[in-house]
């Protein structure tokens, strides 16, 4: 029997109707109109249809929709509102995707990590992104990438915290 949920999608409260059964992946994709978690293996393998659950990677292939009820959901879509991220960017620099299937899942694993780890090692960024699986790349220009992402991130605050020492 078919159950409403609510739930925040990124930054937006959404409700929709769902069955018991449905997947969090399918319900995104052909209920929500957020297309960006892509279908893989459907198994947990891959990670192309990772999303941010309350702030923490998950596949969403894996979990009902129904358990999301109550929940915050971020997608690619959510956080790239005011314009690519600075994490974004530099993964365009570094010519990181080609095809870009695994991209979604691979930006917001790596924003999850950034957040958690500003500055991480090449060994570091390898485990994050272990569970995100990339058919067309050696990895190291996402593994780069990311590193450049949080030295910049850095110097932003640092200029940040000048200029407001500096301030009158
Ligand atoms: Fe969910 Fe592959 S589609 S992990
Ligand atoms: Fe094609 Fe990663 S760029 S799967």
């Amino acid at each position: 029997m078919k159950k409403t949920i609510e739930l925040r999608l990124n930054g937006e409260p959404r409700s929709v109707d769902v069955e018991p059964n449905e997947v969090l992946l399918d319900v995104l994709r052909d209920k929500l109109g957020v297309k960006s978690p892509k279908i893989g293996c459907e198994r947990g393998d891959c990670g192309a249809c990772t999303i941010l659950l309350d702030g923490r990677t998950a596949r969403s292939c894996l979990i009902l929709a129904i358990e999301t009820d109550g929940h915050e959901i971020v997608t690619v879509e959510g956080i790239g509102r005011g314009g690519m991220t600075p994490l974004q960017q530099a993964f365009v620099r570094h010519n990181a995707f080609q095809c870009g299937f695994c991209a979604p899942g691979v930006v917001l694993a790596a924003t999850e990590l950034l957040q958690r780890n500003p500055l991480p090692t090449a060994q570091e960024v390898k485990e994050a992104l272990g569970g995100n699986l990339c058919r067309c790349t050696g990895y190291e220009p996402i593994v780069e990438a990311v590193i450049e992402a949080g030295r910049a991130a850095r110097r932003t605050r640092r200029t940040r915290r000048h200029a407001q020492e500096d301030a009158p």
